[in-house]
């Protein structure tokens, strides 16, 4: 199959109508779309990706008005939650109602819905007559696009359509939460905090029960550079085995004395926010080089960095396992 990359939104919605699949631009990564209610559609993408059955997909809508036609029970602290953060970088697992297939909840009870906020994904969704499924766009287990380049290179011949919509604002995927009687859990972190969760709804913000893999996607080893990467005091292992061949992920520190081969410095101002922006950035070029492995510093524990710490994690799992 041919793959063009374009910002011809006609064709795309074309394309999406007949039960293709498109990828899509939103401010956070690239998604992999398709007509959520169509299951033959939606089954396309499990096989784009090569992603396993069992892990389900995010719903895309154009405004949060429609997330009554999917789910049952919006909380009032969802409802706030929305005020604030609809369009955005914040996805919901909300109790699902029969019009959404299993194959996108692959089973669960419960269905993610999100409200994108990128002109052109919401262009297109205004356009359309339902919701898209649509989960990262790349190769399952994989650094997630943030470009329609990084799409072309995981995806191409596998898809029909990349729409272009330019870098992607935030650089990470969005932060999931869930509901319970007393608490906001947060299933993922993203560019909308804990911190901003607790401020807006006054609720504790919990992380889920240890063990229990509510969010399949969750899984530990994820995210992660075919160059295996490890998180560790960067200054202290280069002192120990030197620079060769080594790659560095760094917030702001230019190391030298001695100097890594290569490196990404991802904010020398020491924005987190930039720093997320260019972390799957950085990931895929440290991982197109010669490097044996590639060495990343621990961000600072507040805001986005709780997040980019968490994708750094998940990168290093295969290497720590050798999975
Ligand atoms: O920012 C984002 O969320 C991007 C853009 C494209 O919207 N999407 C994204 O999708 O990151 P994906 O599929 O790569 O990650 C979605 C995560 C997975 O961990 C998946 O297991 C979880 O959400 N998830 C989706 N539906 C769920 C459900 N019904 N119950 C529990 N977890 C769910
Ligand atoms: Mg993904």
């Amino acid at each position: 199959m041919h793959t063009a990359i374009g910002t011809d939104l006609a064709c795309a919605a074309e394309i999406l109508r007949a039960g293709g699949l498109v990828a899509i631009p939103t401010e956070t990564v690239y998604g992999l779309a398709a007509d959520a209610l169509d299951e033959d559609a939606v089954l396309r993408i499990y096989e784009a990706k090569q992603r396993p059955r069992f892990n389900p997909l995010i719903l895309h809508t154009h405004s949060f008005d429609t997330f009554r036609r999917y789910a049952s029970d919006i909380p009032e602290a969802c409802l706030s939650l929305a005020e604030a953060f609809c369009p955005g970088p914040l996805t919901f697992l909300l109790p699902k109602r029969d019009i959404v297939p299993e194959l996108v909840t692959a089973g669960s009870s419960r269905v993610a819905l999100r409200v994108p906020d990128h002109p052109v994904a919401r262009e297109l969704l205004q356009g359309l007559d339902g919701p898209l499924a649509a989960p990262s766009a790349n190769p399952s287990g994989y650094v997630s696009p943030v470009t329609a380049r990084h799409v072309m290179e995981g995806l191409e011949g596998r898809i029909p359509y990349i729409l272009d919509g330019g870098p992607c604002r935030v650089g990470l995927e969005s932060t999931i939460v869930s509901f319970s009687q007393e608490a906001v859990i947060l299933h993922r972190h993203g560019a909308v905090t804990a911190e901003a969760i607790h401020r807006i709804t006054g609720m504790a913000v919990r992380e889920p029960v240890e063990g229990l893999v509510e969010t399949p996607g969750q899984l530990k080893s994820h995210y992660a550079p075919r160059v295996p990467l490890q998180v560790c005091d960067v200054g202290d292992w280069l002192r120990r085995h030197g620079g060769e061949r080594t790659a560095v992920i760094s917030f702001q520190t230019y190391y030298r004395d001695p100097q890594p081969r290569w490196s990404r410095v991802l904010s020398p101002s020491g924005d987190l926010h930039e720093a997320a922006r260019n972390l799957f950035h950085a990931m895929r070029e440290l991982d197109t080089l010669e490097a044996d492995l590639i060495l990343a510093e621990t961000f600072p524990d507040t805001g986005l960095g709780k997040a980019i710490n968490d994708r750094l994690e998940r990168a290093q799992t295969r290497y720590r396992t050798g999975v």
